[in-house]
């Protein structure tokens, strides 16, 4: 039943600080994989809709499970406009920029370092689809956005990282791809689902 969210219902309701926990909870988990023996991504957040948590931009400190703030207010037109105006990453009630250390990881582990860089990023990126899911929400991986609007809006050196995947997670718009799972015509193409 997992598909990415199509959209997120925008509106004022709001996911449990509770809720967003589980979710870093899970995207902070050792990766047991031979290209993760160092971490390189770092998580910075867009909080739309946390009850309990200030809209603003977070960067996760994973080691103490901290979020430090480091921009108050609505967020939701800079994240849809940063993932190359997707109006989902703004519906979310949270939207993710993940920030690769590609010169630690070229020094660590040369070339290789660049795909390691992004499949950490994968693996952090199923891990949210899967604690989304888990919680009876939906996620959306996005992996179109603009890179330089994401540094200059993060603050970002080049040393620190550069953006390498973005994230929404949220309540998702309905979806008649899952309505006509449990249907015995969930084998026929969708367009035949639907009529
Ligand atoms: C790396 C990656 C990047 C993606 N980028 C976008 C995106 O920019 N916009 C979007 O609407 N969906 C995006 N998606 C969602 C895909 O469209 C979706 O995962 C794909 O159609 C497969 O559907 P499923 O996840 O429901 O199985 C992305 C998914 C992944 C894994």
């Amino acid at each position: 039943m997992r598909r990415s969210a199509l959209d997120f219902l925008g509106g004022v309701q709001s996911m449990s600080l509770t809720q967003l926990s589980a979710i870093l909870a899970a995207a902070s988990q050792p990766l047991l994989a031979d290209f993760a023996r160092a971490h390189f991504i770092q998580l910075y957040l867009y909080a739309h809709r946390v009850c309990g948590l200030e809209s603003g931009v977070y960067k996760l400190w994973p080691e103490g499970a901290e979020l430090e703030q480091l921009a108050s207010g609505e967020q939701r037109v800079a994240a849809a406009g940063l993932s190359l105006g997707q109006f989902l990453a703004g519906n979310a009630w949270v939207a993710f920029s993940m920030i690769g250390d590609l010169d630690r990881a070229a020094r660590a582990d040369g070339d290789r370092g660049y795909r390691y860089v992004h499949f950490e990023a994968g693996a952090i990126g199923h891990r949210l689809y899967l604690a989304a899911e888990a919680l009876g929400l939906g996620a959306t991986g996005i992996g179109a956005f603009y890179d330089d609007e994401v540094h200059r809006y993060l603050n970002l050196t080049p040393e620190q990282g550069r953006v390498v995947y973005h994230f929404a997670i949220g309540y998702p718009v309905p979806d008649f791809r899952l309505c006509a799972a449990d249907d015995e015509t969930r084998h026929m193409p969708v367009h035949r689902q639907r009529a």
